[in-house]
C-alpha cells in the first residue's frame, strides 16, 4: 500500500510527534495540511488524516479538506490527539468520512499536553504525552494496519 499522512499540530506538537513516527512505521509520506495544494492524491490508497482535538473536535481544516475531496476506493485511518485521550473526539470526523464513502480501516488516539486556557495556570496537564509507551502502541497499531493490508 502506498499510505500519505496528513497532519495539523497547532498547539504543542503532540501530534506531529504521531504522525511522524506513524510516517516512519507506515513507510509513508507525511505532509502538514498547510502544504495541500501541492498534493496528488491519486498516487495513494490509503489517507491518514490527524491533527490536535480542539473543542472536541479535529481541526477546521481537516474537516475543510474531506469537504472537498473524493474519497472513493481510498482508505482511512483517523488519529488525533487531546487533554484527555477520549476516543469519542474521533466520532465527527469519522462520521463524515462516512458520509463521504471512504473506508476507515483505523483510528489511533492519544493523550497530548495541554496547556489550553485555564490548564496552563497548572503548567498543563497530559505532561509528557505522547510518551514511550503511547509509541509503542502506535507501533503495534501500524504493524496490525502494515498487516491488515498484506491481506
Ligand atoms: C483551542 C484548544 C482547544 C482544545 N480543546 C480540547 C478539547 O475539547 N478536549 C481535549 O481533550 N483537549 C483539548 N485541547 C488540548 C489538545 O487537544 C491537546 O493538547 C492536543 O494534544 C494538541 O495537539 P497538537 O499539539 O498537535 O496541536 C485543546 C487545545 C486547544 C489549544
Amino acid at each position: 500500500m502506498k499510505s500519505l499522512i496528513m497532519y495539523i499540530s497547532e498547539h504543542n506538537g503532540n501530534t506531529k510527534k504521531i504522525a511522524e513516527n506513524m510516517a516512519l512505521w507506515l513507510n509513508a509520506d507525511i505532509l502538514p495540511i498547510k502544504d495541500l495544494p501541492t498534493i496528488e492524491l491519486e498516487k495513494y490508497d490509503t489517507i491518514c488524516l490527524g491533527s490536535g482535538i480542539y473543542h472536541g473536535k479535529h481541526h477546521v481544516e481537516i474537516f475543510d479538506f474531506v469537504d472537498r475531496t473524493n474519497f472513493k476506493d481510498k482508505k482511512v485511518i483517523i488519529f488525533s490527539t487531546s487533554g484527555t485521550g477520549n476516543k469519542k473526539n474521533n466520532i465527527l470526523l469519522n462520521d463524515k468520512l462516512l458520509l463521504k464513502n471512504a473506508k476507515i480501516i483505523g483510528e489511533f488516539t492519544c493523550k497530548g499536553f495541554d496547556t489550553y486556557g485555564l490548564f496552563k495556570w497548572i503548567g498543563g496537564i497530559s505532561k509528557g504525552r505522547p510518551n514511550s509507551m503511547d509509541l509503542d502502541r502506535l507501533y503495534s497499531f501500524c504493524e496490525q494496519v502494515a498487516k491488515k493490508n498484506e491481506k
